[in-house]
């Protein structure tokens, strides 16, 4: 009998087109807003053919994603609903569509990185990332999705209460400044980010409540000093770049943050032996082909911040994949 990890991993191939397609007809949409159903009804409701459903349903079924009570009528779980509902805060819709429409396709790279090793460019990860309006908006709706539940928890994690004027840098279309907004009435915040970025903001609807406290400032954090605050925040961002451009943007933070502040990186951490958790392994491998960067465990973020000068840094470990890591300026 096949190991069931390894039983996954071979039929991943399967499972995550699979997922894909069910969430662009809209399968999991009917399933949990209009409640569950035959697959008969909702290939009916949906347009779609029903046999193609059925397979695809039974698929998700034997994942545990989507299940079959008596009477033929399928729901999805209880466990991946929050994941799979596109009302809610902790939905991974469009992290599943970026990574089956721009990540797939890229991993037919690995080959070629095995036999030649990574060519050397010039060229910024982001200039394919943001070629058209069309990818830039599906990569910020990918970010939004990945990172504003998690980021209810960290803000609550961080204890935004205390600061004045949080500075999110690379903060995208604010998933983590919103979080941080909701989560702290007197606080104001800055997202600093690529000046395209700029008119995206406040588009989503959990934005809507904190528009009047959430500004933008465009820049490039290569060229760019960063605006100021008490409080700097890097959301996935170190995990993007090399130790020495790590370095280079927290020494940046430093100069900006008014002391007495803090830095706040949030990311997937690896643990202090690098042998997992898997989503850090995989987006690991991830960075390395789609960026120019790494995931790190926290002493070696740690390491990063103490070489910008910030001090009595420490890990704070959220329940879901990103963590918490603070430096503080004295
Ligand atoms: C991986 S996303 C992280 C988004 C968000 N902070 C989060 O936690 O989901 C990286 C962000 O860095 C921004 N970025 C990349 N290069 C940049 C640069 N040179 N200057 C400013 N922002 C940049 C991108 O536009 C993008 O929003």
């Amino acid at each position: 009998m096949m190991p069931s990890a390894l039983e996954n991993a071979v039929y991943g191939l399967v499972s995550t087109p699979v997922l894909h397609s069910a969430v662009r007809h809209g399968v999991f949409a009917r399933l949990i807003e209009d409640g569950p159903d035959t697959v008969e009804c909702l290939a009916e409701r949906l347009g779609i053919d029903q046999d193609t459903l059925e397979r695809m349903l039974l698929v998700m079924t034997s994942l545990g994603v989507v299940e079959r009570a008596a009477g033929g009528k399928y729901s999805v779980t209880a466990d991946a609903a929050p994941f799979l509902d596109r009302r809610g805060p902790r939905y991974l819709g469009g992290f599943i569509e970026h990574l089956t429409l721009e990540t797939s396709g890229r991993l037919g790279r690995l080959d070629t990185y095995l036999s030649e090793g990574k060519p050397a460019t010039e060229a910024s990860p982001f200039d394919d990332v943001y070629r058209d309006t069309e990818s830039l908006r599906a990569f910020m709706r990918a970010m939004w999705d990945l990172s504003f539940g998690m980021s209810q928890e960290l803000a609550a994690l961080a204890g935004m209460a205390g600061t004045t004027h949080l500075v999110d840098v690379g903060g995208a279309t604010g998933p983590f400044a919103v979080a941080a907004l909701l989560d702290a009435p007197a606080l104001r915040a800055t997202v600093f980010d690529m000046p395209m970025v700029g008119p995206l903001i406040g588009e989503d609807a959990q934005a809507q409540p904190v528009a009047d406290r959430l500004g933008f400032v465009g820049g490039d954090f290569f060229t760019d000093e960063l605006p100021h605050g008490d409080c700097l925040a890097f959301g996935y961002i170190l995990s993007d770049w090399d130790d020495a451009t790590c370095v280079m943007l927290l020494e940046k933070a430093y100069r900006a943050c008014e002391g007495p502040g803090r830095v706040l990186i949030m990311d997937r951490l690896f643990e202090d032996d690098h042998s997992g958790p898997l989503a850090t392994a995989a987006m690991n491998l991830v960075m390395h082909i789609e960026m120019a960067g790494k995931h790190r465990t926290g002493a070696e973020f740690i390491a990063l911040l103490e070489r910008a000068g910030f001090a009595d840094c420490e890990v704070r470990r959220a329940g879901g994949e990103k963590h918490l890591v603070i430096g503080h300026k004295r």
